[in-house]
């Protein structure tokens, strides 16, 4: 365990980087052994009333193709990753007020049929739909909190309340879902400080699962000329993550791989036990456009199935055939 200043220093001591990949890499061994969980994800509607200055499906970008998949298709593609092995579902979409509380309850509850784990990442919404959507069947709800610096939240969120980021985060976790959040790594003007509390406020809210991954210039933004955020740094805020919550989820994230071709394998030799391979086709992927050049885009499920399960074998890893919920030694 690390103090506040231990991480602050950890992370902007470039020579310490290696030592702390490996230890975080032990720490994830012991703590969570070495297989790997694999969540099939379907992005399933890149509609969204935000305007999150650093993402591409924001509401004002008209260039983007919209699109939504209705619930028998949704089932389909849900079907489809259960025959294939998945355990674990992941609906994620903008934050679409076409999906309400009904509509969603009533995808829940077919996908639950399925015998699957069952997470949702659909943004913010209230205690009551949060209620339902428990009740429906679903298992765990994604929100990153982006990030804790409350002025940089401020300038990145237009129109948003960092209190009320926090608040879905504390009503999840009293309707007992497993709760997943995370932060953007290399963001305008964010400081090193603001990580590590970032990682302190991962801790401090017992999170079950936390995503990581590089802020990526997306040409269709406000902050297209900003450069990306750096590789190494989000594998080390992953790496501190990791070793100040040992029993937790931690994915290698998309974004890492969009800056570095070997970058899910680097992380999950550096603390992370998951990858979330997507599980819809080609006529969607592109469309999902947060920021360019997102991997797999022109692949269909099973490629990237096979492809992640070679690269995890090809490092002495294990697929899980369980749900892979979190804390497993408790
Ligand atoms: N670069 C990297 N990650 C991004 N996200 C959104 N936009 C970007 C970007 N430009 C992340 C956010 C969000 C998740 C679904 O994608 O952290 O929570
Ligand atoms: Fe999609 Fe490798 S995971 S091709």
């Amino acid at each position: 365990m690390f103090a506040r200043k231990d991480i602050i220093e950890i992370l902007k001591d470039e020579s310490k980087n290696e030592w702390l990949f490996s230890l975080a890499d032990k720490i994830r061994k012991d703590n969570v052994g070495d297989e790997i969980h694999l969540r099939g994800l379907i992005e399933f509607s890149n509609i969204c009333k935000c305007s999150c200055k650093y993402c591409g499906l924001r509401s004002p970008n008209k260039e983007v193709s919209r699109y939504r998949i209705l619930k028998d298709e949704l089932l389909e593609y849900a079907k489809n990753a259960v025959k294939m092995g998945y355990k674990t579902l992941v609906l994620q979409s903008g934050e679409d007020e076409f999906y309400t509380q009904e509509k969603m309850v009533e995808i829940i509850k077919e996908i639950k049929k399925l015998d699957v784990a069952l997470t949702l990442s659909i943004g913010e919404r209230s205690y009551e739909d949060y209620q339902a959507f428990k009740e429906a069947g679903a298992d765990r709800y994604l929100i990153r909190i982006e990030t804790t610096d409350r002025q940089l939240y401020k300038n990145m969120h237009p129109n948003m309340d960092f209190n009320n980021r926090v608040r879905c985060l504390k009503d999840l976790r009293k309707l007992g879902y497993e709760v997943g959040t995370g932060c953007l790594v290399g963001l305008p003007n964010q400081t090193i400080e603001s990580l590590a509390d970032d990682i302190l406020f991962f801790k401090e809210i017992n999170a079950d699962m936390v995503g990581i991954g590089p802020f990526i210039s997306n040409p269709q933004t406000p902050l297209k000329n900003y450069p990306n955020g750096n590789f190494e740094l989000s594998l080390k805020v992953m790496a501190l993550t990791r070793i100040m919550l040992p029993d937790i989820n931690i994915p290698a994230t998309t974004a890492m791989e969009t800056l570095n071709p070997n970058g899910r394998i680097i992380a999950l030799q550096s603390g992370a036990n998951v990858v979330m391979p997507n599980v819809t086709t080609t006529e969607y992927r592109a469309k999902y456009k947060i920021y360019p050049n997102k991997i797999c885009i022109t692949e269909n499920p099973d490629k990237c199935r096979n492809c992640i399960e070679a690269k995890i074998k090809s490092i002495g890893r294990t697929i899980s055939t369980g749900y892979g919920f979190s804390h497993p030694k408790q």
